[in-house]
């Protein structure tokens, strides 16, 4: 059934009237969607990317629509850039409320094996983006929200960080730390009225994963999930908006999935269910169990 996307400021509830919204990745995927969910609830958002062009192109759709936002480039990984980041957005908008620590290093994926054939340096540079990355935007948004009196932040995670697979390792260890950094933050600064929480997104269909995702893998990806539709950057982008809301005001420290189900089930849903009948023809190939341990 097709859904239309929500891009009429009125139909809103300006939930963030007022409020400063930092956005890391925001020039694609789901981190765009985010930002623009962000500044038709009436924020205003700094469009962060390491891609100074596509950036710029989310923040004209922004200011299109009658938002306001700020495009800022910069390479999460690098410290003072990401100080410099915080420093223009606090100086142009007054202050921060709001952080969106949705950038990784995607383009690392293709290369990240399993533990044996892992190159180091894909472990060093994923983990210097999406952990460190994480830890130093943390790090600049918490003293200027305690400076408001609170904010809220929202790690992008990933069912990746939740469940083992056959390669990605790094991006998997990234994300289940990540996870772990909301945790610590949540709790470290929740009497400063600052909440943390971490979406897990399973398959979420942006440009990028058109364009490249494997056919075969898309299939078994969705044969794994509960619900027929495939999930949408806006999708995600309206969790991350009620996370952020006050509508979310008693929340935090938790890890949210976000995945059509796809890690909520037993493994004969995805093999045919208990009728050997019903099994589909594409099922992964069966390794007999050891009988003996
Ligand atoms: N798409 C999915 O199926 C999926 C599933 C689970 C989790 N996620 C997570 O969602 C987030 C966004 O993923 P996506 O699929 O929308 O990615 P995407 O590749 O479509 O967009 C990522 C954006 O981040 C930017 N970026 C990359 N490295 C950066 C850096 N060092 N500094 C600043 N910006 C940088 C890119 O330029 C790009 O605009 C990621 O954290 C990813 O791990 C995605």
């Amino acid at each position: 059934m097709p859904r239309e996307m929500n891009t009429n400021r009125d139909d809103t509830m300006g939930r963030f009237e007022g409020k400063v919204a930092v956005v890391t990745g925001a020039g694609a995927g789901i981190g765009k969607a985010c930002a623009l969910a962000i500044a038709r609830e009436g924020g205003r958002v700094v469009v962060a990317d390491i891609d100074d062009s596509a950036a710029t192109a989310c923040t004209a759709q922004i200011a299109a629509e009658t938002g306001h936002a700020l495009t800022l480039a910069v390479d999460i990984a690098d410290a003072q850039a990401v100080a410099a980041l915080f420093e223009t957005a606090e100086r142009h908008f007054g202050g921060i409320d709001l952080l969106v620590n949705n950038a990784s290093a995607m383009h690392l994926t293709p290369r990240d094996r399993a533990i044996l054939d892992l190159d180091l340096a894909v472990w060093d540079q994923t983990m210097a983006t999406n952990l460190r990355g994480t830890l130093l935007c943390c790090r600049q948004a918490i003293p200027r929200m305690i400076a408001r009196g609170g904010g809220a932040i929202v790690n992008m995670s990933s069912c990746q960080g939740l469940s083992g697979d056959t390669a990605l390792t790094s991006y998997a260890a990234s994300k289940a730390a990540m996870n772990m950094l909301s945790t610590s933050l949540a709790t470290q600064y929740g009497r400063a009225q600052i909440r943390c929480n971490a979406v897990a997104p399973g398959l979420i269909m942006t440009e990028r994963l058109l364009a490249k995702l494997d056919e075969r893998l898309q299939r078994q990806l969705h044969r794994h999930q509960l619900l027929a539709h495939v999930g949408r950057p806006e999708d995600v982008a309206a969790l991350v908006v009620f996370l952020l809301s006050d509508d979310a005001a008693f929340i935090t420290g938790q890890v949210v999935c976000i995945d059509g189900g796809m890690l909520a089930h037993l493994p004969t849903y995805a093999d045919g269910g208990n009728n050997p009948a019903e099994r589909p023809v594409d099922s992964v190939d069966e390794a007999p169990f050891a009988q003996e341990r």
